[in-house]
């Protein structure tokens, strides 16, 4: 497996493997990493000959008053698991590599699928993640690279950048994976007392609630979703949004539709965590 820096040795590596006719995947992620993020590397495998995973805590997406400086950090685990999962390489940039220059960088308009969700909680974010994606899409030009559903709003942005800038990476969507109990697994985890930890399912059992729910046949939740906030409320969480959003748009619906297909979505601290987690709901198939 090769582990590298260096944005030339990572991209000869592609190109040697694209002159053999292999195909490439991709998985970016931000290290310390879970069974999700193992799940992708294999979906990855599935559909591709070699597999490229990133690992970059990228400043750029994080807030000022974020958890970047604590971000949990593991690179040598990262890199055992990597080769565990048969990665081919792991491209491992450093800041100066990513962003070599002081100054501000291009910025660019990702409009009403930033509106809601975590976009609007999070001033930034998505167009440093756009910025990052961008970059590592043109250094790697993977044939495919896997995102996972945990992140519904990045798949649909990043899916909105592919069409912007006219990459040909196709995107495939991995499914969320969750621990026993059925909290989705996620690297801020690592941040939860073990208090909060017995409390954190109750974030998933609200969206199944709500999910049953809506398959039974209500299509104006608003009222159940108020229920289900007061109850997480009640618990201890801090509510930052639990609703129902348009799967193409991510606006918030009021009223569902026969046809529609739907996220079901929440974010919450819990204590100074964040946690985010949905539920899709696909009366037609799009994605
Ligand atoms: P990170 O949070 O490390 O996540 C990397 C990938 O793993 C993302 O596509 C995310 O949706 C997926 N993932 C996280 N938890 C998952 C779970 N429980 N089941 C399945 N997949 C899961 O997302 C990022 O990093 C960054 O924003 C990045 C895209 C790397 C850009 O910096």
């Amino acid at each position: 497996m090769l582990v590298t820096k260096s944005i030339d040795e990572i991209r000869s590596a592609v190109k040697l493997w694209k002159r053999q006719k292999l195909t490439v995947g991709f998985v970016p992620t931000m290290g310390a990493l879970h069974e999700g993020h193992l799940a992708l590397i294999q979906k990855a495998r599935k559909h591709s000959d070699r597999v490229v995973v990133s690992i970059y805590v990228n400043p750029e997406q994080f807030g000022p008053d974020e958890d970047y400086e604590k971000y949990p950090r593991n690179l040598d685990d990262d890199l055992k698991l990597c080769r565990n999962y048969r990665a081919a390489a792991v491209f491992t940039p450093e800041d100066s590599v990513m962003y070599p220059k002081e100054e501000k960088y291009l910025g660019i308009g990702i409009n009403e699928l930033n509106s809601h969700m975590c976009g609007a909680s999070r001033p930034g974010f998505f167009e440093g993640v756009v910025l990052v994606v961008n970059k590592l899409f043109n250094i790697i030009e993977p044939d495919l690279a896997v995102f996972g559903q945990k992140d519904v709003q990045q798949f649909r942005i990043v899916e909105e950048m592919v069409r912007e800038f006219n990459h040909s990476t196709e995107l495939v969507m991995g499914e969320i994976e969750r621990a026993n109990d059925g909290l989705a697994l996620s690297s801020r985890n690592a941040y939860l007392s073990n208090e909060e930890r017995l409390k954190a399912p109750s974030v998933y059992r609200a969206l199944s609630y709500l999910e049953k729910q809506i398959h039974d046949g209500v299509d104006e939740p608003s009222l159940l979703i108020r229920h289900q906030q007061n109850e997480l409320e009640a618990k201890g969480f801090k509510i930052d949004y639990l609703g129902v959003f348009s799967l193409d748009k991510l606006q918030p619906v009021e009223k569902l539709e026969n046809k529609g297909n739907y996220i079901i979505a929440a974010a919450v601290y819990l204590g100074e965590t964040r946690l985010i987690d949905n539920i899709l709901i696909e009366n037609e198939q799009v994605i």
